[in-house]
Protein backbone atom coordinates (compact mmCIF):
# COMPACT_ATOMS: atom_id res chain seq x y z
CA UNK A 1 0.00 0.00 0.00
CA UNK A 2 1.33 3.43 -0.86
CA UNK A 3 2.54 5.79 2.24
CA UNK A 4 -0.24 7.50 4.01
CA UNK A 5 -1.47 10.91 2.74
CA UNK A 6 -2.12 12.86 5.86
CA UNK A 7 1.43 11.83 7.41
CA UNK A 8 3.49 12.89 4.04
CA UNK A 9 2.26 16.22 3.95
CA UNK A 10 2.94 16.77 7.21
CA UNK A 11 6.41 15.16 6.88
CA UNK A 12 7.43 17.86 4.25
CA UNK A 13 5.83 20.69 6.30
CA UNK A 14 7.96 20.21 9.44
CA UNK A 15 11.03 18.70 7.91
CA UNK A 16 11.30 21.86 5.71
CA UNK A 17 10.78 24.03 9.14
CA UNK A 18 13.01 22.12 11.08
CA UNK A 19 17.11 23.00 11.35
CA UNK A 20 19.24 19.94 9.64
CA UNK A 21 18.35 17.53 7.05
CA UNK A 22 15.12 15.36 7.69
CA UNK A 23 14.83 11.59 6.05
CA UNK A 24 11.46 10.45 4.81
CA UNK A 25 10.90 6.79 4.17
CA UNK A 26 7.74 5.52 2.98
CA UNK A 27 6.49 8.85 1.49
CA UNK A 28 3.24 8.81 -0.68
CA UNK A 29 4.92 10.05 -4.06
CA UNK A 30 1.25 10.99 -5.17
CA UNK A 31 -0.01 14.39 -6.94
CA UNK A 32 -0.99 15.87 -3.32
CA UNK A 33 1.78 15.49 -1.50
CA UNK A 34 3.98 16.32 -4.47
CA UNK A 35 2.31 19.75 -4.67
CA UNK A 36 3.53 20.21 -1.14
CA UNK A 37 6.69 19.41 -1.65
CA UNK A 38 6.86 21.91 -5.07
CA UNK A 39 5.39 24.52 -2.32
CA UNK A 40 8.29 24.54 -0.29
CA UNK A 41 10.86 23.99 -3.08
CA UNK A 42 9.21 27.32 -4.75
CA UNK A 43 10.03 28.96 -0.76
CA UNK A 44 13.59 27.80 -1.01
CA UNK A 45 13.71 24.64 0.60
CA UNK A 46 15.96 21.89 -1.40
CA UNK A 47 14.07 18.57 -1.42
CA UNK A 48 15.54 15.51 -3.15
CA UNK A 49 13.95 12.45 -4.33
CA UNK A 50 16.50 9.05 -4.23
CA UNK A 51 13.56 6.97 -4.70
CA UNK A 52 9.84 7.70 -5.44
CA UNK A 53 8.93 6.91 -2.01
CA UNK A 54 11.53 8.52 0.28
CA UNK A 55 12.62 12.24 0.45
CA UNK A 56 15.67 14.44 1.93
CA UNK A 57 14.37 17.73 3.20
CA UNK A 58 17.14 20.01 3.93
CA UNK A 59 15.48 22.26 6.64
CA UNK A 60 16.02 26.07 6.31
CA UNK A 61 14.58 26.61 9.82
CA UNK A 62 11.17 28.44 10.83
CA UNK A 63 12.11 31.57 9.87
CA UNK A 64 14.25 30.49 6.68
CA UNK A 65 11.67 30.29 3.80
CA UNK A 66 11.33 32.46 1.32
CA UNK A 67 8.48 34.42 -0.84
CA UNK A 68 7.78 31.54 -3.49
CA UNK A 69 8.65 32.67 -7.38
CA UNK A 70 4.79 32.59 -7.76
CA UNK A 71 1.71 31.36 -6.90
CA UNK A 72 1.30 28.16 -4.49
CA UNK A 73 -1.14 25.43 -7.03
CA UNK A 74 -1.87 22.93 -4.11
CA UNK A 75 -3.57 20.92 -6.83
CA UNK A 76 -6.25 18.66 -5.52
CA UNK A 77 -5.07 18.85 -1.70
CA UNK A 78 -7.59 20.46 0.96
CA UNK A 79 -4.56 18.97 3.40
CA UNK A 80 -1.99 21.09 1.45
CA UNK A 81 -3.85 24.84 1.35
CA UNK A 82 -5.33 24.43 4.79
CA UNK A 83 -2.14 23.79 6.44
CA UNK A 84 -0.24 26.00 4.51
CA UNK A 85 -2.42 28.70 5.10
CA UNK A 86 -1.87 28.79 9.09
CA UNK A 87 1.79 28.15 8.35
CA UNK A 88 2.46 30.96 5.75
CA UNK A 89 0.46 32.89 8.39
CA UNK A 90 3.44 33.83 10.92
CA UNK A 91 5.97 34.56 7.47
CA UNK A 92 7.33 37.38 6.76
CA UNK A 93 6.12 37.65 2.59
CA UNK A 94 2.57 37.66 1.21
CA UNK A 95 1.72 34.47 -0.75
CA UNK A 96 -1.00 33.06 -2.56
CA UNK A 97 -2.50 29.56 -2.53
CA UNK A 98 -4.46 28.03 -5.47
CA UNK A 99 -6.44 24.72 -6.45
CA UNK A 100 -7.53 22.63 -9.21
CA UNK A 101 -11.32 22.89 -9.75
CA UNK A 102 -12.84 20.65 -6.82
CA UNK A 103 -10.12 22.58 -4.08
CA UNK A 104 -11.63 25.92 -5.36
CA UNK A 105 -14.77 24.65 -4.27
CA UNK A 106 -14.21 23.85 -0.87
CA UNK A 107 -15.02 25.86 2.25
CA UNK A 108 -12.00 27.81 3.74
CA UNK A 109 -13.98 30.08 6.01
CA UNK A 110 -12.84 27.24 8.64
CA UNK A 111 -9.29 28.23 8.68
CA UNK A 112 -9.85 31.61 7.78
CA UNK A 113 -11.77 32.70 10.71
CA UNK A 114 -9.60 31.11 13.34
CA UNK A 115 -6.27 32.50 11.97
CA UNK A 116 -7.48 35.68 11.97
CA UNK A 117 -8.56 35.82 15.42
CA UNK A 118 -5.12 34.95 16.12
CA UNK A 119 -3.71 38.10 13.90
CA UNK A 120 -3.56 37.23 10.49
CA UNK A 121 -4.72 38.44 7.15
CA UNK A 122 -6.22 36.60 4.49
CA UNK A 123 -8.33 36.92 1.84
CA UNK A 124 -10.08 34.43 -0.06
CA UNK A 125 -13.12 34.32 -3.01
CA UNK A 126 -16.18 34.22 -1.10
CA UNK A 127 -14.34 32.21 1.70
CA UNK A 128 -13.25 29.99 -0.83
CA UNK A 129 -9.89 29.60 -2.54
CA UNK A 130 -8.17 31.01 -4.14
CA UNK A 131 -6.50 32.31 -0.85
CA UNK A 132 -4.32 35.46 -0.60
CA UNK A 133 -1.86 35.09 2.72
CA UNK A 134 -0.22 38.31 3.68
CA UNK A 135 3.05 38.07 5.60
CA UNK A 136 4.45 40.47 8.17
CA UNK A 137 1.68 39.91 10.64
CA UNK A 138 2.33 39.68 14.41
CA UNK A 139 0.47 36.46 15.06
CA UNK A 140 -0.90 35.38 18.75
CA UNK A 141 -1.99 32.44 20.43
CA UNK A 142 -6.25 31.85 20.84
CA UNK A 143 -7.83 29.53 23.03
CA UNK A 144 -10.38 27.87 20.05
CA UNK A 145 -13.09 25.38 20.28
CA UNK A 146 -13.61 23.96 16.82
CA UNK A 147 -17.06 23.96 15.57
CA UNK A 148 -16.65 20.67 13.11
CA UNK A 149 -14.22 18.26 13.96
CA UNK A 150 -11.19 18.97 11.30
CA UNK A 151 -7.80 17.32 11.81
CA UNK A 152 -7.26 20.37 9.36
CA UNK A 153 -8.39 23.21 11.26
CA UNK A 154 -6.67 22.42 13.99
CA UNK A 155 -3.44 21.57 12.32
CA UNK A 156 -3.80 24.90 10.35
CA UNK A 157 -4.17 26.53 14.27
CA UNK A 158 -1.08 24.63 16.08
CA UNK A 159 0.93 25.68 12.69
CA UNK A 160 0.05 29.05 12.61
CA UNK A 161 0.72 29.11 16.38
CA UNK A 162 4.67 27.81 15.95
CA UNK A 163 4.96 31.71 14.86
CA UNK A 164 2.45 33.02 17.81
CA UNK A 165 3.70 34.95 21.02
CA UNK A 166 2.18 32.70 23.58
CA UNK A 167 0.01 29.96 24.09
CA UNK A 168 -2.68 28.23 21.36
CA UNK A 169 -5.01 26.05 22.05
CA UNK A 170 -7.53 24.07 20.19
CA UNK A 171 -10.50 21.80 21.05
CA UNK A 172 -12.28 19.39 19.37
CA UNK A 173 -16.41 18.72 19.22
CA UNK A 174 -14.61 14.99 18.88
CA UNK A 175 -11.10 14.18 18.47
CA UNK A 176 -9.81 13.38 14.85
CA UNK A 177 -6.39 12.49 13.60
CA UNK A 178 -3.37 13.87 15.89
CA UNK A 179 -0.75 13.50 13.09
CA UNK A 180 0.46 17.44 13.58
CA UNK A 181 0.83 16.83 17.09
CA UNK A 182 2.82 14.25 17.08
CA UNK A 183 4.90 14.87 14.59
CA UNK A 184 5.38 17.92 15.94
CA UNK A 185 6.86 15.90 19.48
CA UNK A 186 9.17 14.43 17.14
CA UNK A 187 10.64 17.47 15.39
CA UNK A 188 11.18 18.17 19.10
CA UNK A 189 8.53 21.13 19.76
CA UNK A 190 7.27 20.90 23.55
CA UNK A 191 3.65 20.24 22.72
CA UNK A 192 0.13 18.60 25.08
CA UNK A 193 -2.09 16.81 23.42
CA UNK A 194 -5.09 14.17 24.18
CA UNK A 195 -8.56 13.49 22.91
CA UNK A 196 -9.84 16.55 21.36
CA UNK A 197 -7.40 18.90 22.25
CA UNK A 198 -3.86 20.30 21.98
CA UNK A 199 -2.14 23.18 23.23
CA UNK A 200 1.65 24.73 22.22
CA UNK A 201 3.39 27.67 22.66
CA UNK A 202 5.51 29.72 19.95
CA UNK A 203 9.30 30.37 20.83
CA UNK A 204 10.93 26.77 19.78
CA UNK A 205 12.73 25.15 16.79
CA UNK A 206 12.19 22.17 15.02
CA UNK A 207 15.19 19.90 15.04
CA UNK A 208 15.50 17.35 11.52
CA UNK A 209 14.88 13.92 12.00
CA UNK A 210 13.62 10.86 10.70
CA UNK A 211 10.36 9.73 9.32
CA UNK A 212 8.90 6.76 8.51
CA UNK A 213 5.81 6.90 6.78
CA UNK A 214 3.07 3.60 7.49
CA UNK A 215 0.87 2.94 4.82
CA UNK A 216 -2.36 4.46 4.37
CA UNK A 217 -5.20 3.37 6.00
CA UNK A 218 -7.73 4.83 3.59
CA UNK A 219 -5.48 3.57 0.91
CA UNK A 220 -5.62 -0.13 2.27
CA UNK A 221 -9.82 0.11 2.79
CA UNK A 222 -10.37 -0.24 -0.97
CA UNK A 223 -8.66 -3.68 -0.23
CA UNK A 224 -10.22 -4.90 2.57
CA UNK A 225 -13.40 -3.89 1.53
CA UNK A 226 -12.68 -5.60 -1.79
CA UNK A 227 -11.02 -8.96 0.01
CA UNK A 228 -14.77 -9.11 2.54
CA UNK A 229 -16.98 -8.91 -0.93
CA UNK A 230 -15.27 -11.44 -2.68
CA UNK A 231 -15.88 -15.14 -1.84
CA UNK A 232 -12.63 -16.95 -1.61
CA UNK A 233 -10.55 -13.86 -1.18
CA UNK A 234 -7.40 -13.55 1.93
CA UNK A 235 -5.32 -10.72 1.49
CA UNK A 236 -2.37 -9.58 3.75
CA UNK A 237 -1.52 -5.32 4.11
CA UNK A 238 1.34 -4.78 5.33
CA UNK A 239 2.70 -1.97 7.47
CA UNK A 240 -0.70 -0.40 7.39
CA UNK A 241 -1.49 2.67 10.07
CA UNK A 242 -3.83 1.63 12.67
CA UNK A 243 -3.77 5.17 14.30
CA UNK A 244 -7.22 4.51 16.26
CA UNK A 245 -8.57 8.06 14.94
CA UNK A 246 -8.37 6.59 11.25
CA UNK A 247 -9.55 2.94 11.76
CA UNK A 248 -12.74 3.33 12.27
CA UNK A 249 -13.46 1.43 9.41
CA UNK A 250 -12.35 -1.81 10.84
CA UNK A 251 -14.61 -1.61 13.82
CA UNK A 252 -17.74 -0.93 11.69
CA UNK A 253 -16.88 -3.57 8.98
CA UNK A 254 -16.63 -6.06 11.86
CA UNK A 255 -19.74 -5.15 13.56
CA UNK A 256 -21.25 -6.09 9.91
CA UNK A 257 -19.39 -9.40 9.44
CA UNK A 258 -16.12 -8.96 8.08
CA UNK A 259 -13.17 -11.16 8.95
CA UNK A 260 -10.24 -9.17 9.67
CA UNK A 261 -7.26 -9.64 11.62
CA UNK A 262 -4.07 -7.47 12.82
CA UNK A 263 -1.34 -9.32 13.06
CA UNK A 264 2.28 -7.90 14.38
CA UNK A 265 0.47 -4.51 16.59
CA UNK A 266 3.76 -2.54 17.16
CA UNK A 267 4.65 1.18 16.94
CA UNK A 268 6.81 2.99 14.07
CA UNK A 269 7.80 6.79 14.54
CA UNK A 270 5.13 7.30 17.00
CA UNK A 271 2.69 5.62 14.91
CA UNK A 272 0.68 2.24 15.03
CA UNK A 273 1.05 0.26 12.35
CA UNK A 274 0.35 -3.55 11.93
CA UNK A 275 -0.29 -5.98 9.31
CA UNK A 276 -4.00 -6.65 8.09
CA UNK A 277 -5.17 -10.16 7.04
CA UNK A 278 -8.96 -9.74 5.40
CA UNK A 279 -10.93 -12.75 4.25
CA UNK A 280 -14.06 -13.04 2.67
CA UNK A 281 -16.97 -13.20 5.04
CA UNK A 282 -20.73 -12.10 4.48
CA UNK A 283 -21.93 -8.85 5.33
CA UNK A 284 -24.96 -7.64 7.19
CA UNK A 285 -25.92 -3.74 6.91
CA UNK A 286 -25.88 -1.98 10.33
CA UNK A 287 -26.79 1.62 11.95
CA UNK A 288 -23.29 3.36 11.76
CA UNK A 289 -22.86 4.37 15.53
CA UNK A 290 -22.19 8.44 14.90
CA UNK A 291 -19.30 8.43 17.59
CA UNK A 292 -17.19 6.51 15.08
CA UNK A 293 -18.00 8.77 12.20
CA UNK A 294 -15.26 11.39 12.09
CA UNK A 295 -13.21 8.44 12.53
CA UNK A 296 -13.84 6.94 9.18
CA UNK A 297 -14.80 9.93 7.50
CA UNK A 298 -12.49 9.04 4.12
CA UNK A 299 -13.66 6.16 4.22
CA UNK A 300 -17.33 6.25 3.42
CA UNK A 301 -17.31 5.89 -0.20
CA UNK A 302 -16.44 2.20 -0.05
CA UNK A 303 -18.41 1.76 3.11
CA UNK A 304 -21.36 2.73 0.62
CA UNK A 305 -20.39 0.15 -1.60
CA UNK A 306 -19.79 -2.54 1.01
CA UNK A 307 -23.61 -1.76 2.35
CA UNK A 308 -24.36 -2.00 -0.94
CA UNK A 309 -23.39 -5.42 -1.40
CA UNK A 310 -24.38 -6.81 2.57
CA UNK A 311 -27.65 -7.83 3.57
CA UNK A 312 -29.92 -5.75 4.59
CA UNK A 313 -30.06 -1.86 5.14
CA UNK A 314 -27.28 0.05 6.38
CA UNK A 315 -27.46 3.85 7.77
CA UNK A 316 -25.44 6.54 7.92
CA UNK A 317 -25.87 9.73 9.73
CA UNK A 318 -23.57 12.22 11.77
CA UNK A 319 -21.58 12.73 8.37
CA UNK A 320 -22.69 16.23 6.65
CA UNK A 321 -18.76 16.64 6.12
CA UNK A 322 -18.75 13.83 3.40
CA UNK A 323 -20.80 16.79 1.45
CA UNK A 324 -17.57 19.01 1.56
CA UNK A 325 -15.19 16.85 0.71
CA UNK A 326 -12.96 16.24 -2.85
CA UNK A 327 -16.54 16.24 -3.96
CA UNK A 328 -19.96 15.69 -2.19
CA UNK A 329 -19.60 12.04 -1.38
CA UNK A 330 -22.77 11.64 -0.81
CA UNK A 331 -24.66 12.54 -4.01
CA UNK A 332 -22.08 11.41 -6.21
CA UNK A 333 -21.51 7.54 -4.15
CA UNK A 334 -25.74 7.61 -4.28
CA UNK A 335 -25.77 8.26 -8.12
CA UNK A 336 -23.51 5.73 -8.73
CA UNK A 337 -25.04 3.05 -6.99
CA UNK A 338 -28.27 3.89 -7.95
CA UNK A 339 -27.11 3.52 -11.98
CA UNK A 340 -25.61 0.10 -10.66
CA UNK A 341 -29.23 -0.79 -9.38
CA UNK A 342 -28.82 -0.10 -5.82
CA UNK A 343 -31.56 1.81 -3.78
CA UNK A 344 -30.33 4.64 -1.94
CA UNK A 345 -31.79 7.35 0.07
CA UNK A 346 -30.02 10.50 0.69
CA UNK A 347 -30.59 12.92 3.40
CA UNK A 348 -28.63 15.80 4.67
CA UNK A 349 -26.13 14.46 6.58
CA UNK A 350 -25.97 10.63 5.63
CA UNK A 351 -27.60 7.91 3.53
CA UNK A 352 -30.09 4.66 4.00
CA UNK A 353 -28.12 1.48 1.70
CA UNK A 354 -30.08 -1.01 0.77
CA UNK A 355 -28.13 -3.92 0.03
CA UNK A 356 -28.90 -5.86 -2.97
CA UNK A 357 -27.49 -6.89 -6.36
CA UNK A 358 -25.07 -4.99 -8.09
CA UNK A 359 -25.64 -4.92 -11.90
CA UNK A 360 -23.01 -2.68 -14.49
CA UNK A 361 -23.38 0.27 -15.75
CA UNK A 362 -22.25 3.58 -16.25
CA UNK A 363 -20.99 5.70 -13.33
CA UNK A 364 -19.34 8.93 -12.12
CA UNK A 365 -16.91 9.77 -10.20
CA UNK A 366 -17.00 13.96 -10.33
CA UNK A 367 -13.03 13.85 -10.45
CA UNK A 368 -13.02 12.06 -6.30
CA UNK A 369 -10.47 9.86 -6.04
CA UNK A 370 -11.80 7.80 -3.40
CA UNK A 371 -15.18 7.41 -5.50
CA UNK A 372 -13.45 6.25 -8.04
CA UNK A 373 -11.72 3.74 -6.14
CA UNK A 374 -14.52 2.53 -4.32
CA UNK A 375 -16.63 1.90 -7.73
CA UNK A 376 -13.78 -0.39 -9.21
CA UNK A 377 -14.69 -2.43 -5.71
CA UNK A 378 -18.38 -2.34 -7.14
CA UNK A 379 -17.58 -3.47 -10.60
CA UNK A 380 -15.33 -6.13 -8.71
CA UNK A 381 -18.78 -7.72 -7.60
CA UNK A 382 -21.07 -6.16 -10.12
CA UNK A 383 -22.63 -8.66 -12.61
CA UNK A 384 -21.52 -6.53 -15.67
CA UNK A 385 -18.75 -4.30 -16.57
CA UNK A 386 -18.98 -1.08 -14.63
CA UNK A 387 -17.56 1.95 -16.56
CA UNK A 388 -16.03 4.61 -14.56
CA UNK A 389 -15.69 8.20 -15.86
CA UNK A 390 -13.59 11.00 -14.12
CA UNK A 391 -10.97 8.97 -12.29
CA UNK A 392 -7.91 10.55 -13.35
CA UNK A 393 -7.44 11.94 -9.50
CA UNK A 394 -6.74 8.46 -8.61
CA UNK A 395 -3.45 9.32 -8.34
CA UNK A 396 -3.25 12.57 -5.72
CA UNK A 397 -3.68 9.47 -3.03
CA UNK A 398 -2.96 6.09 -4.92
CA UNK A 399 -0.04 6.14 -7.75
CA UNK A 400 -0.30 2.87 -9.39
CA UNK A 401 -3.87 1.61 -7.99
CA UNK A 402 -4.81 0.04 -11.06
CA UNK A 403 -1.72 -2.28 -11.40
CA UNK A 404 -2.16 -2.85 -7.55
CA UNK A 405 -5.56 -3.90 -7.77
CA UNK A 406 -5.25 -5.95 -11.51
CA UNK A 407 -2.54 -7.77 -9.25
CA UNK A 408 -5.23 -9.13 -6.69
CA UNK A 409 -7.60 -9.77 -8.90
CA UNK A 410 -9.38 -6.94 -10.30
CA UNK A 411 -9.63 -6.47 -13.76
CA UNK A 412 -9.62 -2.89 -14.26
CA UNK A 413 -8.95 -1.35 -18.21
CA UNK A 414 -8.37 1.74 -19.19
CA UNK A 415 -11.47 3.28 -21.36
CA UNK A 416 -11.56 6.37 -23.58
CA UNK A 417 -11.63 9.46 -22.05
C1 LIG B 1 -7.11 15.22 6.86
C2 LIG B 1 -8.21 15.48 7.63
C3 LIG B 1 -9.58 15.15 7.20
C4 LIG B 1 -9.59 14.16 6.03
C5 LIG B 1 -8.59 14.51 4.98
C6 LIG B 1 -7.19 14.56 5.55
C7 LIG B 1 -5.78 15.60 7.38
O1 LIG B 1 -10.23 16.32 6.78
O2 LIG B 1 -10.88 14.08 5.48
O3 LIG B 1 -8.64 13.58 3.92
O4 LIG B 1 -4.75 15.16 6.83
O5 LIG B 1 -5.73 16.36 8.35
P1 LIG B 1 -10.92 17.37 7.81
O6 LIG B 1 -9.84 18.00 8.59
O7 LIG B 1 -11.64 18.32 6.94
O8 LIG B 1 -11.83 16.56 8.67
Amino acid sequence: MPGDKSISHRAIMLAALAEGTSHIAGFLDGDDTRATARAFAQMGVRIEAARACERIVHGVGLHGLRAPDGDIDCGNAGTGMRLLAGLLAGQAFDATLTGDASLSRRPMRRVIEPLTQMGAQIESEGGMPPLRVHGKRALHGIDYDLPVASAQVKSAILLAGLYARGETRAREPHPTRDYTERMLAAFGWPVEFGAGFAKLSGGHALRATEVSVPADFSSAAFFIVAASLVPGSEIVLRDVGMNPRRTGLVQVLRAMGADIREMNARGQSGEDVADLIIKYAPLRGIDVPIEVVPDMIDEFPILFVAAAAARGTTRVRGAAELRVKESDRIAVMARGLRALGIRIEETADGASIEGGRLEGGAVDSAGDHRCAMSFAVAGLVARAPVRIGDCANVATSFPGFKELANSSGFDLAAGTP
